[in-house]
């Protein structure tokens, strides 16, 4: 288990807080034959985010799907205290945890217990948390997660400062950990957001918005990949 095996060089995460639910088997089986091995999971508790998202028991119920494609469900906690939800996660199915270092005292110490339930670990930081108060969480964490919308829901316009904040992440964080971005990611910024140093990228609504997201994924890939 562990993130330097699951990242293909960079990776596109659909969001599947985008899905349509009363297709989601069949919209994660299309994705999976597409070639996406990364499945982003956004759990919001109605507190630290606004909306109450989606939780363990979705998750238990499309984990073996994924699974049975050796894929990985990369859980990204806008919860307070998201230590509580860590082993709930894990016995659910997913793979790795990500908190957001706002809501987390000490978060070595979430870090080792992720690690100890098996759990890969990112820390996320929103656009008011400064790029070296995540940096400095980071330490023992696969991935650092720079939010560029304020998060809550998908289909929100990326803020385009977050690039320069991507920029001075990438070039503070261990080369190591992975820069992961979430949030209004598409077409039409996901080469500038490669340029600034992302390996790894969330994608909500320029995934499940098209009719045809499979092509919509591909096409991701190839813009993200090609952008050197
Ligand atoms: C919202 C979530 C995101 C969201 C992204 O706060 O963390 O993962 O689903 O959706 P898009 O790509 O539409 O911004
Ligand atoms: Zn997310």
């Amino acid at each position: 288990m562990s993130w330097k095996r699951w990242v293909r060089e960079i990776e596109i995460e659909p969001s599947l807080y985008a899905a349509d639910f009363l297709r989601l088997g069949e919209q994660i089986d299309h994705l999976i034959g597409a070639g996406a091995r990364l499945f982003h999971f956004d759990i919001g508790d109605g507190h630290f985010v606004e909306p109450v998202t989606i939780g363990p028991i979705v998750l238990q119920s499309i984990a073996p799907l994924i699974h049975r494609f050796e894929g990985v469900i990369d859980c990204h906690l806008m919860v307070d205290n998201p230590e509580h939800h860590f082993e709930m996660v894990k016995n659910a199915g997913g793979d790795s945890v990500t908190f957001h270092v706002e809501t987390c005292e000490e978060p070595w110490k979430a870090i080792k217990h992720a690690r100890d339930l098996g759990l890969g670990v990112g820390v996320a930081f929103n656009p008011e948390t400064s790029v070296e108060d995540a940096v400095g969480a980071s330490i023992g964490a696969d991935l650092v997660l720079c939010m560029s919308i304020h998060p809550g829901y998908s289909g929100q316009e990326f803020m385009p400062e977050s690039l320069e904040r991507i920029a001075a992440l990438r070039s503070q964080l261990h080369q190591n950990l992975f820069v992961q971005v979430d949030g209004g990611v598409g077409e039409g910024n996901i080469a500038e957001i490669r340029r600034a140093g992302a390996q790894t990228v969330v994608a909500g609504s320029a995934i499940f918005g098209r009719e045809d997201y499979p092509r919509a994924y591909r096409q991701l890939v190839k813009a993200f990949a090609e952008a050197v």
